[in-house]
């Protein structure tokens, strides 16, 4: 298994699914359009709703996207631990009523053994109770060892998120070895310490979840997969959290020179540094996609991260204005992916450098 870089392996697995006839789309914008359920876009199928229940037409069936996303109901234990984040990019591959399991699946396995290269025998599988076909396709086509595809229940292997499409799901896990985990005998796939990690979510959208719950059979099954890019970087660069990934830990470090500190010295100070690294990332591409600091919704949440990320600048005796500057770090490492951040770099620092007590 190659260190690959974040950027790396967002190309490689963009460029995997354009070899399997899917048109590559840029990451659309974090701000939801149509869609009142979401205050922002918070996984790779959210903005593809119309797509999956028919109700646009999508510009192919097969399409592969790294969606920027942002999830907040953590943001609290942001910093506090070396795993929560509230930005983070999910990488993705969907049909539109095109391939299904068959397909999905040994594409999964594919990509993650042939081009990550994961070692076959640190990777496990779960799938939905009673999926006997995605247990058929793991054992029959992949060759996993039944004892490697462990069944879970819906809480687990069930993926939906608030109403619309959704359905059973198969997700793929590696073993980051038994000195990462809780040696508790019981300890295995699903164990709550750090041993397993999932890390890569294929959800076969079979139903449109209505208002008053119920699970309406689409008209044609979809796929919808979801991998984290931090998490699989993490994974393959052999480290223990988000934060000691290549591109965010440059973050993490030009802070770190900026306060004077080292990440990694003092735990009160690796708080306030994650906790910037993180809110950071968000705040470049939220004000990229239009959103204002403000007291309700989306602008909302952009204001309490510029606050939160000034909050514990003050921890780091960053007392003067500081958290602009970073924008350019940021835009270094992210723009490959996402030049719209570098065409509107000076009018994010703008915004952050205009807002009331300047952070
Ligand atoms: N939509 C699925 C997820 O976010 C893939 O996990």
């Amino acid at each position: 298994m190659e260190k690959l870089g974040m950027n790396e392996i967002r190309e490689k697995y963009l460029s995997f699914f354009e070899s399997k006839g899917h048109l590559r789309l840029p990451s659309f914008s974090l701000v939801p359009k149509n869609d009142k359920s979401l205050l922002l876009i918070n996984a790779g199928m959210a903005p593809l709703k119309p797509y999956f229940t028919g109700k646009e037409i999508p510009p192919s069936k097969r399409v592969t996207t790294c969606q920027k996303c942002i999830r907040t109901p953590d943001i609290d234990r942001v910093g506090k631990t070396a795993r929560h984040g509230t930005f983070f990019e999910m990488l993705g591959n969907f049909s539109f009523g095109d391939y299904f399991k068959k397909e999905a699946i040994p594409w999964a396995w594919e990509f993650v053994t042939k081009v990550l290269e994961l070692p076959e025998e640190r990777l496990w599988v779960t799938i939905y109770e009673n999926d006997d076909e995605a247990y058929e396709i793991w054992n029959k086509v992949v060759g996993l060892p039944p004892e490697k595809i462990v069944r879970m229940g819906k809480e687990d292997n069930f993926w939906e998120i608030g109403t619309g499409p959704c359905g059973p799901c198969s997700e793929i896990y590696f073993d980051r070895g038994e000195d990462k985990g809780c040696g508790k005998p019981t300890c295995g796939v699903g164990c709550d310490c750090d041993r397993f990690i999932e890390f890569w979510n294929l959800v076969f959208t079979q139903f449109d979840k209505d208002a008053e719950g119920n699970y309406n059979p689409l008209p044609k099954p979809n796929i919808d997969t979801g991998m984290g890019l931090e998490r699989i970087a993490t994974i393959m660069q052999e480290v223990d959290s988000i934060f000691d990934v290549d591109v965010i830990r440059g973050i993490t470090d030009y802070v770190g020179e900026m306060a004077g500190v080292k990440y990694g010295d003092d735990k009160k100070n690796d708080v306030s540094l994650r906790v910037i690294t993180d809110h950071i990332r968000g705040v470049t591409f939220m004000i990229s996609d239009g959103i204002l600091p403000s007291n309700e919704g989306r602008g909302y949440v952009l204001r309490r991260l510029l606050r939160r990320a000034a909050r514990y600048g003050k921890l780091l005796g960053l007392d003067r204005p500081f958290l602009y500057n970073v924008v350019d770090v940021v835009v270094e490492h992210y723009k490959g992916a996402y030049p719209e951040i570098q065409e509107r770099k000076d009018y994010i620092k703008n915004v952050i450098k205009k807002r009331r007590g300047a952070v």
